[in-house]
C-alpha cells in the first residue's frame, strides 16, 4: 500500500486541494483509498463531514505524532493507497511523516514563498534521507496553474528543478473553481453538478491524468517501502 504525503512548509501552497484531488480520483478508479488528515485545521475532515459516507474512501483525523504510525499500519490493512494531508509547516508530524512515506508530493504555486516552503521540504527530505540512510522518493507537482502559463514557461520550470535533480509531475494541476468548489460542496468532482460549476469536464480530466500519473509511478503493489521500515529502525520503532 503505497503511503503518500503531500508537503510544502508554506500554508496555501495547494497541498490539501491536491491531496483531496488525487484522494477522490484513486476512489473512483475503485481504489480504497484512507486519508489522514493530519493538518489541525482539519479541512479534509469538514469535507467528509459535508460530504457523507464516500465510496471507496475512509478519513482518519485526530493525527498527532505518536498516533501517525499506528494509523498508516491500520491503513495497511483496509486500503489500497495511503494519502496524508499535512500542516504547512516543519515540524515533527510532518518529518514524521515524511520518513514513512513511499513518496512525497510537494504542491508548489509559481511564486518564491511557496518555492522557498518547498526547498524547505527538500532540505528536510535530504536530511532524514543523510541521517536515517534512507531515500525518500519526492516530486514537486505544480499547481494553480493558470491557462496563462504556456507550456513553453513550464518546461522551463521542470527544466530547471531536473538540473537540481528534484523530479517534477508532468500533469500540473490547473487553476479551476471546480478545485476550490469541492470543499465549499462537499462530494467530488464527479458528484458536482456540470450546469452549476464552469469547466467541470476539464477539472476532472485535470485530476483524473494527475492520478493516473501517480498510479503509474506508485502502482498499488508496491508493498510498504524498505525506506520507511529503515526510519522506523532508525527512531527506534521498529514494527
Ligand atoms: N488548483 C486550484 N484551483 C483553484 N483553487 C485552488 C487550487 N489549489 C488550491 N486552491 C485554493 O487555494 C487555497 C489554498 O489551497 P489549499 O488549502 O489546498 O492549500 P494548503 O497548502 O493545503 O494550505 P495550508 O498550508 O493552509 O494547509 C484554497 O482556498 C484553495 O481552494
Ligand atoms: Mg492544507
Amino acid at each position: 500500500m503505497p503511503v503518500i504525503s503531500f508537503a510544502n512548509a508554506k500554508g496555501g501552497a495547494g497541498k490539501t486541494t491536491a491531496a483531496l484531488l488525487l484522494a477522490t480520483e484513486l476512489a473512483q478508479q475503485g481504489f480504497r483509498v484512507a486519508i489522514i488528515d493530519a493538518d489541525p485545521q482539519h479541512w479534509i475532515s469538514q469535507w467528509h463531514e459535508l460530504s457523507g459516507p464516500q465510496r471507496n474512501i475512509e478519513v482518519i483525523s485526530e493525527v498527532s505524532v505518536a498516533s501517525l504510525q499506528g494509523h498508516i499500519a491500520e491503513c495497511a490493512r483496509t486500503a489500497d493507497y495511503t494519502v496524508i494531508d499535512l500542516a504547512g509547516a516543519r515540524d515533527a508530524i510532518v518529518t514524521t511523516a515524511l520518513g514513512l512515506s513511499d513518496h512525497v508530493m510537494i504542491p508548489v504555486q509559481g511564486c518564491a514563498m511557496d518555492a522557498r516552503g518547498a526547498a524547505q521540504i527538500l532540505d528536510l527530505i535530504g536530511l532524514i534521507e543523510e541521517k536515517g540512510r534512507l531515500s525518500i522518493p519526492h516530486s514537486v507537482v505544480l499547481t494553480r496553474v493558470t491557462s496563462m502559463v504556456t507550456t513553453r514557461a513550464l518546461l522551463a520550470i521542470k527544466g530547471l528543478l531536473q538540473a537540481r535533480g528534484v523530479n517534477v509531475v508532468n500533469t500540473p494541476i490547473v487553476e479551476r473553481n471546480a478545485f476550490r468548489e469541492i470543499f465549499d460542496c462537499g462530494g467530488t468532482l464527479h458528484t458536482m453538478d456540470p450546469a452549476k460549476i464552469s469547466n467541470l469536464d476539464r477539472a476532472r480530466e485535470n485530476a483524473r491524468a494527475f492520478a493516473l500519473e501517480v498510479m503509474r509511478v506508485l502502482p498499488v503493489r508496491v508493498v510498504r517501502s524498505q525506506p520507511a521500515r529503515r526510519f522506523l529502525r532508525v527512531v527506534g520503532n521498529a514494527a
